[in-house]
């Protein structure tokens, strides 16, 4: 179903668009690397839909996460388009429907691609999710205030003080004795934990600590030890936050993600390291626990670890992704096949 807005005729080139959108899905995380997504390209615009096949059911019931991750490639999207002298209109209609786009970007109109956007650009092809300790050094406040400014909408950051930092452990720590108790649960993380490189989606052992990484919060246990060669040092300096916003419904998700990419991106220009932890917001009675750190009327979406990353071990592998044909479907005559 087409959302009831009227498009402006084209003016980008379609295989502009194709190479958008597979630029997004080649980068954007995603809840376990899940890519719970698919693009249709159409020669005047591009749709966003949510792909059921790949919704965590267990852990993700609400599709909390899947629609986040999709927010984030909605702004990967804006990014790789910018990045090629585009800017693009945008109709939101989030729900889980895989026949209504969750998003539709259209009324391209050309713009000037300027340091800033390129810096962005170079930011979402190097990030990627360390889960390793990060270094002693804390974060500098001017780098936390150019974080937390590039949330400065109805989605904001809030870095947690020393106090509700502790709090946030003991949450986490419940929120994993829960979700290790729940046999769906365990068998969900355990099919997208234990699979090769070559399936293009899920964590491949490369990614995932090869011991516990010493850290005031603890990372998600994913059950089992992969082969990422950690360290023993202790992420001391490390700092947390909370993104959150004023709802708790699918709008509210799609524009999280999007804030959370821009944000991810500000701190990747900044050699900042970003660790998203959702099975914290997964489980109700944690998440109650994380929404009492906000005002009364705001909602928690994710904690996040943020530190300056550390340099010794060099950067963790790439996580593998799908191939472009699985996620991006061309509909445009003219546009190029291949990304
Ligand atoms: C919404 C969301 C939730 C995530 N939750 C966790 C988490 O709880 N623990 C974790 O180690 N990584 C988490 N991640 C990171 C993903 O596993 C990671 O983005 C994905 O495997 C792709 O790897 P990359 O970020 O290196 O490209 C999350 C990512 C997103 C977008």
């Amino acid at each position: 179903m087409r959302p009831t807005t009227s498009y402006t005729e084209m003016t980008i080139p379609s295989d502009v668009l194709a190479s958008a959108a597979a630029a997004a899905a080649r980068y954007a995380p995603s809840i376990l690397n899940t890519q719970p997504w698919r693009w249709r390209v159409r020669a005047d615009r591009l749709e966003l839909f949510a792909e059921p096949r790949r919704h965590l059911t267990a852990t993700d019931p609400d599709g909390r996460m899947l629609i986040l991750s999709c927010g984030i490639l909605l702004h990967h999207a804006c990014v790789a388009l910018a990045a090629q002298g585009w800017t693009a209109r945008i109709v939101r209609t989030p729900s889980m429907s895989p026949t209504v786009p969750l998003a539709v970007l259209h009324g391209f109109e050309a713009a000037t691609v300027t340091p800033a956007t390129r810096q962005q650009e170079q930011a979402m092809r190097t990030r990627r999710t360390d889960r390793r300790p990060v270094s002693d050094q804390p974060i500098a406040s001017p780098i936390i205030r150019a974080i937390t400014a590039s949330a400065p909408g109805a989605v904001g950051l809030q870095i947690l003080t020393a106090e509700q930092v502790i709090e946030l452990a003991a949450a986490v720590s419940r929120a994993d004795a829960v979700q290790s108790q729940d046999p769906f649960a365990r068998d969900e993380l355990n099919c997208w934990t234990s699979r090769p490189t070559t399936d293009g989606v899920g964590l491949p052992p490369e990614v995932l600590p090869d011991r516990p990484p010493q850290t005031t919060v603890p990372g998600r246990g994913f059950g089992h030890r992969g082969t990422l060669p950690t360290g023993a040092g202790h992420d001391r300096a490390a700092t947390y936050a909370l993104l959150y916003g004023g709802g708790d419904d699918p709008a509210w998700w799609l524009q999280a993600g999007e804030t959370l990419s821009a944000s991810w991106l500000t701190a990747t220009a900044m050699e900042v390291s970003v660790l998203p932890m959702s099975d914290v917001i997964a489980v109700p009675g944690t998440r109650e626990a994380l929404r009492r750190m906000l005002k009364p009327c705001d909602r928690p979406y994710l904690a996040l670890r943020l530190g300056v990353a550390d340099p010794v071990p060099g950067r963790p592998p790439r996580t593998p992704r799908l191939p472009t044909d699985q996620v991006v479907e061309v509909l445009a005559p003219g546009a190029f096949r291949d990304h």
